[in-house]
């Protein structure tokens, strides 16, 4: 078990999906990103999987490129039936095995990272959800794409919390296109994908998922807080403060994905996140110093050149298809959330930023 993830958290993760697993047994997955964040719990899980639950073992492929996978992710943990192949998915993959089923979680995630590589995070999007499509289709694999709640741009008011029918208020130009209206070509992709050649396609957006992997230098707004904490460096805010988020904590959210991958009505995109509280960046502040019991530094700044302005000013999600559809029900809330993140950050982070 890697050092960067929580044991306990991969425990409650298989526990949570012992009414659903069962369906993987004997079959092929494969995984793309496989080296990220949430690529990583992928991994882990498949392994306790076939460790305690599947009657036969699951056999799991798993690409990445590791453009943005870091150190954390470079470290290629051995697993019986896990095989790692470094394979950029823009190009196309020919797969030994027939496969079962495609989850395509490659991506470039950080608006930090999406800034520095706009064409990679494009491709990644269009040219590698094509390829997996493909892929799907010649060997009738079910796939799951990994879009995000960005496509819906900045919601106004009147949509938020945000359905999966919300369609969005987007720039193609502005900042954050790149990753905006490529996850949105990928979404159209699938659709065209399932209506036109009969491919089982699922779409999950996610909703800022955290916790204990996240890499240090991913510059997502919570390892950003909490390494300048554990080097004493005051926080910065880009902008008001006043923007809101939710945050949803990484055993809900895996749950979430397993169940959109194994259940997910065909053709359908879900939501998964959690929409309590929805929260300013200055209150989520105000949270961790309750947290630690102790008064926290921070400065309003300008948007950095390295970090694309153009943010949403809220972002909340409304999960009740996921509540309906595939028993969705997220169970950790911020606090304990935080709880876990913040004393698993502490330990592994260096403060460095
Ligand atoms: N974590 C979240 O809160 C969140 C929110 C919204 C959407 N998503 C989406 O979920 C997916 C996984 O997110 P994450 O947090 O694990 O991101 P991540 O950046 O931590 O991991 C993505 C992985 O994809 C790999 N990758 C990128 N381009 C590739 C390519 N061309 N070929 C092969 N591998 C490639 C990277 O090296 C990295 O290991 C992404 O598609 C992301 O856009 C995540």
């Amino acid at each position: 078990m890697s050092e960067f993830l929580l044991f306990n958290d991969i425990q409650q993760i298989v526990d949570n999906l012992s009414d659903v697993a069962q369906d993987f047994s004997g079959k092929t997955v494969l995984l793309t990103g496989g080296r990220g964040f949430l690529g990583r719990y992928f991994m882990e899980i498949f392994n306790l999987l076939n460790e305690k639950i599947l009657k036969k073992n699951v056999e799991v492929i798993v690409l990445d490129n590791l453009i943005t996978s870091g150190k954390e992710g470079a470290e290629i943990p051995f697993f019986e039936n896990i095989e790692f192949i470094n394979h950029n998915v823009i190009e196309k993959f020919i797969s030994r095995k027939k496969i079962d089923y495609i989850i395509h979680a490659a991506g470039i995630a950080s608006p930090y990272y999406y800034r520095a590589y706009p064409l990679e995070t494009l491709e990644v999007a269009i040219h590698g959800t094509q390829n997996m499509l493909e892929l799907a289709e010649a060997n009738s694999a079910k796939l799951t794409f990994f879009s995000s709640s960005e496509i819906y741009g900045d919601p106004d008011p009147d949509n938020v919390p945000t359905k999966e029918s919300y369609r969005g208020n987007v720039s193609c130009n502005g900042p954050r296109a790149c990753y905006d209206e490529s996850k949105r070509v990928g979404e159209t992709l699938c659709n065209i994908y399932h209506n036109l050649k009969g491919v089982h396609t699922n779409t999950i957006r996610p909703f800022n998922v955290f916790g204990p992997g996240m890499q240090e230098t991913d510059y997502r707004v919570l390892p950003n807080f909490t390494s300048r904490i554990k080097g004493n460096i005051p926080l910065q805010i880009y902008g008001t403060g006043k923007q809101t988020r939710t945050f949803c904590y990484i055993t809900d959210a895996m749950e979430g994905f397993f169940r959109v991958i194994l259940n997910g009505v065909p053709g359908e995109a879900y939501n998964i996140g959690n929409p309590n509280p929805e929260i300013s960046v200055i209150d989520l502040i105000k949270k961790i110093e309750i947290l630690l019991g102790k008064k926290i530094k921070y400065n309003k700044v300008n948007y950095p050149d390295s970090y694309p302005a153009d943010e949403p000013n809220r972002r909340c999600p409304d999960i009740k298809k996921a509540k309906i559809q595939i028993k969705y029900i997220p169970k950790i809330d911020i606090d304990e959330g935080l709880r876990r993140f913040i004393q698993w950050s502490d330990k592994v982070y260096t403060g460095i930023q």
